[in-house]
């Protein structure tokens, strides 16, 4: 293993990785010198730039803490999250279709009765929001876990303002598989772009933004936990969302209600926004 040159390293370095014992860990450690020596034989990197490259993954992870995972969302802004999301989510036809988790998800999220409202105090267009939980046969899903969180109508969450949770609750549907609860009107955001994925971004020359959405997660035994946001039609980012999480299935629009009794009972003094849609669970597959 001696002279080795720019023919002949690759062969060499997957010769070192042959006594790799878990077939896993082998295949992965392979491909990823494979892909990695093409990658460095395609762009023929000068000494500075491969500096610049280990500069950007070192501060990539320097920008990581308990609140901030820089890797997670380069990953997602160079669309590999999304990718991984399609390979793991070959899902029957007719259930809902699934995209991104985000960064925004708190696991103490607070829990609440079927009607309360979630962002209490958080100004903002009042929305009200319904569905049901069913399954690929059309049935009803009883009781399923439905957790939603989203931006207010600055395009701020929660917990980028370091203000109390707001804008995202847990509640349990009915045993008809209804859910509802009352929020605000989210708005199109800039992903964190304040690190080495903003730079990137800015070198791409692409702008930072998601469009309006209502995070889901949804969860019921015997399904598979579906997470997934709701779109709204209109949106200006719709079609240049930064993660390449858009699927049209995914976007509705609102219906705009004048002031009365809303669907739940509530007396509404001004217009409010109701958004509506019946999500559909995959079986749980058997491992
Ligand atoms: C979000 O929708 O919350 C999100 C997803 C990916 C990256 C950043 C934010
Ligand atoms: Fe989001």
């Amino acid at each position: 293993m001696r002279d080795l040159d720019e023919r002949t390293i690759t062969d060499e370095v997957l010769r070192a990785l042959s006594n790799t014992s878990d077939i896993r860990t082998r295949k992965v450690s392979e491909a990823l010198v494979r892909h990695l020596h093409d990658f460095i034989r395609e762009i023929e990197p000068t000494q500075q730039e491969w500096e610049a490259g280990i500069n950007f993954l070192t501060r990539t992870g320097q920008m990581c803490s308990d609140v901030r995972q820089e890797f997670i969302l380069l990953s997602d802004a160079l669309g590999v999250s999304m990718l991984v999301d399609a390979i793991n989510h070959r899902k029957p036809g007719g259930a809902t279709e699934t995209t991104v988790f985000g960064p925004f998800f708190v696991e103490a999220r607070p829990q609440f009765a079927l009607g309360a409202n979630i962002s209490e105090g958080v100004a903002g267009v009042p929305l009200f929001v319904s569905g049901r939980v069913r399954d690929i046969d059309g049935n009803l899903v009883p009781r399923a876990v439905v957790d939603a969180w989203h931006s207010d109508d600055e395009g701020f969450y929660d917990v980028q303002q370091g203000s109390d949770l707001k804008m995202r609750g847990r509640f349990t549907a009915d045993e008809d598989g209804r859910f509802w609860f009352w929020s605000v009107r989210p708005k199109f955001y800039p992903i964190p772009n304040d690190g080495p994925v903003g730079e990137m971004l800015a070198a791409q020359g692409r702008h930072p933004f998601r469009p309006e959405h209502v995070h889901f997660m949804i969860a019921a035994p015997g399904h598979e936990t579906l997470v997934t946001h709701i779109f709204i039609e209109g949106d200006p980012y719709l079609d240049s969302d930064v993660v390449f999480g858009v699927k049209t299935s995914l976007v509705t629009q609102y219906e705009v209600c004048e002031p009365g009794i809303a669907p739940d009972g509530t007396t509404m003094d001004g217009q409010y926004l109701a958004l509506n849609y019946d999500f559909v669970l995959s079986p749980e597959m058997s491992s």
